[in-house]
């Protein structure tokens, strides 16, 4: 079976640390294949995965000239976070990827933490050749040595570029482009093109704040304004940043939209993601009044989960951002999937953590105010197999290759739930539903295999509340081997938990009780199973 398309060879440098501030790698020439990929425990089917040891964050995700480029947060030589590199992977359809060499190595400045990347289209850099635009990557450097020494300053910004497509990279010689102002936590650059005032705009994560810079040449940067201390939930460090304008659907407003990723915190423990919705003048993020009521901390409070506005309520949905350059203006997301409470002892031996399924924002009025809708994109469809329909509740069909569920329920005045559990031979069951009494969508993996890696990972039911008040319920559930997610009301609630089953689970069962009906159900396999 075709799962993702590996290059036969996978090429891992063994350069020393510290050592290599272009990327030329010396290759030592692993082989790895789909077949050993697939017979491995826990192995994702169709979630990005590395192609051995650790990944965490996405990284410069942009698109150019057909591909889109997913770099990552990668330690090629150990299963548990390291000295971090920039790995690399490029798609045609966000779904089915090609594994490239590793794009950024550390180098004497430090590490390469996370950041982002563009397309320098009008060469503002001046690192373009031939007329071709330049790729360009703003990343942080965190200084190892220096953070061992007890020193403040050990996170600052820095560049490279690309001339042939990300494939090879080239460290502006002039870095650190923003040297460290005396924040300890200070990183996780995204740059975007703002095309109103014609300058690169570029927010970075600052302890308990975003800082917002402008340039005019991806070299020097000028302050412009900083946000978040009042607002939000602060239960832990603010990391990864991204920032971009949306128009409101159905209208011509446009609204700005940050999202911040906090760890620890979350609305159900450990790494989250948060979002903002607001107005930007070029140099000040205001947050739209509505917006402002629902967030802002009270005076002597510190932000609790409950003043955040939650991309996803799972467990395992962290540091993701959004595409650069995507087409037909789609603003397009992948996060990692894992959360920092346990990610680096879940139990996969040759790797270690996927990313999300890739979905598309958009941005809606609502009731409450403004809201982000985050479904799956539709490029996913593209994996299914045979359909199913599914007539009543009951045992249902599931695919070990990888299950879509697509259920449509008519929700009356009186309390009822519905729930979809998976089980496998061993009795482990997994459950994921909606429960109408409460108005919550919950997802239960603590009885769902292995969990005692991590006295973090399984010790509760993760809650979501219900945002949509429609009487129809629609309910849109991926289920690869180690993950679930959840895609309720059109993106307008969503949960993604992993899990780690003994024995791949084998069977569903649609268990409907009380006031919610089933008004329509389909199942697809995915990848032929
Ligand atoms: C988020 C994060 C970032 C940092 C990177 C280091 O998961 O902590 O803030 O740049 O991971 O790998």
């Amino acid at each position: 079976m075709q799962l993702f398309r590996l290059l036969s060879l996978v090429f891992v440098c063994q350069l020393s640390l510290f050592s290599c501030t272009e990327s030329t790698p010396e290759e030592s020439e692993v082989a790895v294949s789909e077949a050993t990929m697939k017979s491995e425990p826990h192995r994702p089917n169709f979630h990005f995965t590395p192609p051995g040891k650790w990944m965490n964050d996405p990284n410069g995700m942009v698109y150019y000239e057909g591909e889109y480029h997913l770099f990552y947060q990668h330690y090629p030589d150990s299963t548990v976070w390291g000295p971090m590199h920039w790995g690399h992977a490029v798609s045609k359809d966000m779904v089915n990827w090609e594994h490239l060499p590793i794009a950024l190595y550390p180098d004497s400045l430090g590490y390469i933490f996370s950041g982002s990347a563009v397309i320098d289209w009008n060469n503002s850099s001046g690192f373009g050749k031939e007329g071709r635009p330049p790729m360009v990557a703003m990343f942080t450097y965190h200084n190892m040595e220096g953070e061992q020494a007890g020193r403040e300053d050990y996170q600052y910004q820095g560049i490279a570029y690309s001339n042939d497509k990300g494939r090879t990279w080239t460290k502006y010689s002039g870095n650190p482009v923003i040297p460290n102002p005396g924040i300890k936590d200070f990183r996780d650059t995204k740059v975007i093109w703002d095309a109103t005032r014609e300058q690169w705009l570029m927010v970075l994560a600052a302890w308990d704040k975003v800082i917002f810079y402008a340039s005019t040449d991806i070299k020097n940067w000028t302050k412009l304004s900083d946000f978040g201390q009042h607002y939000g939930a602060h239960g832990g460090v603010w990391e990864c940043p991204d920032f971009f304008p949306m128009t409101v659907k159905g209208t011509d407003t446009q609204k700005w939209v940050l999202l911040l990723s906090l760890n620890p915190g979350g609305p159900n423990g450990g790494s989250a993601t948060q979002y903002f919705v607001g107005d930007f003048d070029g140099k000040t993020f205001t947050l739209d009044p509505a917006f402002a009521e629902d967030v802002a901390v009270p005076e002597g409070e510190q932000g609790n989960p409950s003043q955040g506005i939650w991309l996803d309520y799972g467990r395992d949905n962290y540091a993701g951002v959004t595409w650069s350059d995507a087409p037909d203006n789609r603003r397009l997301f992948m996060g990692w999937m894992s959360n920092w409470n346990y990610a680096q002892v879940v139990p996969t031996a040759s790797w270690r953590s996927a990313m999300t399924l890739p979905r598309e924002l958009s941005l809606v009025g609502t009731e409450s105010g403004y809201r982000l809708l985050t479904p799956p994109v539709k490029e996913l469809e593209s994996l299914r197999s045979t359909r199913v329909e599914i007539p009543a509740a009951g045992s249902i069909p599931f695919y070990e290759t990888g299950t879509e569920l697509v259920l449509e329920f008519a929700l009356s005045a009186e309390n009822g739930t519905a729930v979809i559990e998976l089980r496998n031979t061993l009795g482990e069951v997994y459950q994921i539903g909606f429960n109408l009494e409460s108005n919550q969508f919950f997802s239960d993996r603590t009885h769902a295999g292995k969990s005692d890696f991590s006295e973090l990972f399984a010790s509760n039911i993760h809650y979501a509340p219900r945002a949509s008040s429609n009487p129809k319920l629609k309910m849109h559930l991926y289920f690869d081997v180690a993950s679930a997610e959840l895609f309720a009301d059109g993106g307008s609630t969503n949960i993604t938990d992993i899990f780690f089953p003994n024995a791949d689970f084998s069977e569903a069962k649609l268990i409907l009780e009380g006031g919610v009906k089933l008004v329509k159900g389909e199942a697809f396999s995915l990848f032929g199973g």
